[in-house]
């Protein structure tokens, strides 16, 4: 039987609207959430992510700023630029497009960042909160997942989950929310010896490694979850990590490429912009007295 596909641009429009009433609300009290986007270059995949940044930011009712710096920027012109934009009432969210040109020190640049305003959920401060299961702004790509993976009514807890790709941006902190959620967790990379048999029994299968249709049929449990985070251009198309055809007549959910994970990431970044202008102005509330 054919897979259920995850639709991802039908639910990342019901986040975004939830993410709009909210804004809505806000901007009722005389606020207007604030998102500031750094980008260093002019690495093509970076432009065009952050361009539908500032579009969905522009069509929920986010202030976003975009702030885009020469390739050969030296690393203190940004912290300088980090360290006033953490200082700016209008600004709640700060986000430094990576990667980075390889002069510059990714960790000094996303650790300058206030916690509070750090959307991407990338600070270390953000990530321990994570791995002690404590509330915290999360990164939007595995937060998108863990909502495509509520979405489908399966059960986490006691599952086991397998997550391909170990980057701090996806797999690292996927694998720590699926722990969190009370999966056991197995995380691949492009070492594990034997990948299938690792794929073969998952029941929940997030794929984050970057390689066109490595994931194939005979590597899918049946009537398995399979979260398909991969973005490669092939001949100018946008293409996954998961050969779609096949894999949708083994999995019990599956989700596309385009229309999948990438817009969940996008709403999950506006839904943490709008979390984070709620702290920092119930904290600017309280310490007024
Ligand atoms: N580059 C690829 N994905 C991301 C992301 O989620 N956040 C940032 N800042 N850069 C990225």
């Amino acid at each position: 039987m054919a897979a259920q596909i995850i639709n991802g641009k039908a639910l990342s429009a019901e986040h975004l609207a939830g993410t709009q009433e909210a804004i809505i609300k806000f901007k009722a009290r005389g606020i207007v959430p604030g998102l500031a986007v750094i980008i260093v270059g002019e690495n093509p995949a970076s432009m065009k992510y952050v361009a539908n940044k500032e579009k969905i930011c522009q069509s929920i009712g986010i202030y976003s700023r975009i702030i885009r710096m020469p390739a050969h920027t030296p690393q203190a012109e940004i912290e300088t630029t980090i360290r006033q934009l953490n200082e700016e009432s209008a600004i709640h969210g700060i986000l430094v497009q990576l990667p980075l040109p390889p002069h510059l020190s990714t960790l000094r640049l996303l650790s300058l960042i206030n916690p509070a305003k750090d959307v991407d959920g990338f600070h270390y401060q953000n990530s321990g909160k994570l791995f002690y299961g404590l509330p915290s702004l999360l990164p939007g790509t595995p937060k998108g997942v863990h909502e495509m993976i509520k979405s489908t009514g399966v059960t986490i807890a006691g599952k086991d989950a397998v997550v391909v790709g170990r980057s701090n941006i996806v797999g690292k902190p996927m694998a720590i929310i699926l722990m969190n959620e009370d999966a056991t967790v197995s995380v691949c990379h492009k070492l594990t010896a034997d990948l299938k048999a690792y794929t073969s029994r998952a029941d929940i299968l997030v794929v984050a490694a970057g390689k066109p249709k490595l994931i194939t049929a005979d590597m899918v449990k049946p009537g398995a979850v399979v979260i398909d985070v991969g973005i490669t251009y092939v001949d100018g198309k946008v293409v996954g990590d998961v050969d779609f055809q096949a894999v949708s007549e083994v999995a019990g959910f599956i989700t596309p490429v385009p229309g999948g994970v990438g817009r969940m990431t996008v709403a999950m970044l506006m839904a943490n912009t709008v979390e984070a202008a709620a702290s920092i102005e119930a904290e600017r509330l309280s310490s007024l007295g």
